[in-house]
């Protein structure tokens, strides 16, 4: 049976950090109280000129090296972004064109933070059909474009940057590859999160600017409750229909939101925190980039080595939530 491998990984954050100290100068904030409510410590900004499409762009290039594949074995791109470089064409047609491939089929999902997930299983389930043999699976945000940094609740939060991975089809002999992926979503959540205006809605008005309306909405701590629940029960999903225990898996790496919604995620799964991945002190939460970003950290750094079994689950805007199992 045919199944997706791993080829390749690749992330890419913008150099600029906004600290905690840079942004007490701009909202009535405390470093105490963003670590202590999200652990974040820092996280990364695009300066003006750099797109969505081009962090994608220097991510698929890293992925691409490590698979030692060209641009042209590539057949399938998707991203998973809500900040695409423009409503249409999709950024992935974007990034299809800076990396100089012909043909390929492109397209954008919109999912939330839980955005590159459902794009991995999109892949996925095309490679397995035979349809397609080489993806680019790219998630990516540029959310430091739609943040209110006059609004406390939410500017301490978001950051941008975003990863890659070449997923290709193997005839599934080693046992490594895409093991599961299960997606999902709840509509009538979008007084909990939500960018309101800039769609059919509410297009772009002077009126819509002046409401300061093209930034995130959110009530966070209505989200939290779903956060800790909604991670629990998809990552016990992929537990159980892999026929798997907790102790099975070797990294646990969730939605980089906050790690209070980690650490309680990570306790009613049962796993120590040790087999637990966080980035979230020094990139926030960078929605759709905050998976492929936290993989290729964790494999960069050794903490992914080939043939363990990683578990990845996140949950975002819709609502939408969504897990993976991997066996590197
Ligand atoms: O990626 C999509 C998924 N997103 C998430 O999973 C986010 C989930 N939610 C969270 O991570 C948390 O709810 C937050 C970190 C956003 C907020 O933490 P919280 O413990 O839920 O705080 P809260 O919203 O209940 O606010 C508590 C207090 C409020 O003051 P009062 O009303 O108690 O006097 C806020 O006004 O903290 C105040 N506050 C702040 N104070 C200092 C809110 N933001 C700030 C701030 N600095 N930046």
């Amino acid at each position: 049976m045919l199944r997706s491998i791993i080829k390749g990984v690749g992330s890419c954050v913008p150099d600029k950090i906004l600290s905690n100290e840079d942004l007490l100068k701009i909202v009535d904030t405390s470093d105490d109280w963003i670590v202590s409510r999200t652990g974040i410590k820092e996280r990364r900004i695009a300066d003006k000129n750099t797109k969505t499409s081009d962090i994608a762009t220097e991510a698929s290039k890293k992925a691409l090296e490590m698979a030692n594949m060209e641009p042209c074995d590539i057949d399938l791109i998707i991203i998973g972004t809500v900040t695409p470089d423009m409503i249409f064409p999709a950024t992935s047609c974007i990034v299809q064109n800076n990396l100089g491939i012909k043909k390929a089929a492109a397209f954008d999902i919109s999912a939330g933070c839980a955005g590159f997930i459902y794009s991995l299983s999109v892949a996925d389930s095309f490679i397995k059909s035979g349809q397609f043999k080489n993806a680019l699976v790219i998630g990516v945000d540029v959310l430091s474009r739609i943040t209110d940094y006059t609004d406390r609740s939410t500017c301490v939060l978001f950051g941008d940057g975003g990863g890659a991975l070449v997923l290709s089809a193997d005839n599934g002999e080693s046992g490594r590859g895409i093991l599961s992926t299960h997606i999902h979503s709840e509509g009538g959540h979008d007084d909990i999160l939500k960018l309101p205006a800039g769609g059919s809605n509410i297009p772009a008005s002077a009126e819509s600017v002046n409401n300061r309306e093209h930034y995130i909405k959110m009530k966070g701590s209505e989200l939290f409750k779903y956060a800790v629940n909604y991670l629990k029960d998809v990552a016990q999903e992929a537990i159980k229909y892999n026929n798997l225990n907790s102790e099975d898996i070797d990294l646990f790496v969730p939605h980089q939101a906050n790690t209070r919604i980690i650490e309680a995620t990570a306790k009613k799964l049962g796993f120590p925190m040790e087999k637990v991945f966080v980035d979230v002190y020094k990139y926030g939460n960078t929605s759709s980039g905050s998976i492929p970003l936290a993989l290729d950290e964790a494999y960069r750094s050794g903490r992914i080595k080939q043939g363990d079994i990683v578990l990845v689950d996140a949950i975002g805007a819709g609502l939408t939530w969504a897990s993976a199992m991997i066996k590197w």
